[in-house]
């Protein structure tokens, strides 16, 4: 979308996004549920909080893959670069 968004100290990627009115799916109300919150990490993995015991589990259950993480589970710690399949 070349949308370029701060995150606050402890805000999830879910957050900046809703903040920021870059459409992000969710259905759950962001308790780690649903998946439709699935990003695509292109750069700055690194710049992203560990997976929870949450998001481990549907990562696994839904088999997201690597670069692949739950936006409401995340909260950023630096300077990333994410997509969507369907932006
Ligand atoms: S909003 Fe449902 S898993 Fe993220």
């Amino acid at each position: 979308m070349g949308v370029v968004a701060a995150a606050r100290t402890d805000e999830t990627l879910l957050d900046v996004a809703r903040r920021s009115g870059i459409p992000l799916g969710n259905a759950c109300g962001g308790v780690g549920v649903c998946a439709r919150c699935v990003v695509e990490v292109c750069q700055g993995l690194e710049a992203l909080t560990p997976p929870t015991t949450i998001e481990q589990r549907v990562s696994s259950e839904r088999r997201l893959g690597s670069g692949k993480r739950l936006a409401c589970q995340v909260v950023i710690i630096g300077d990333c670069v994410i997509t969507t399949d369907y932006w």
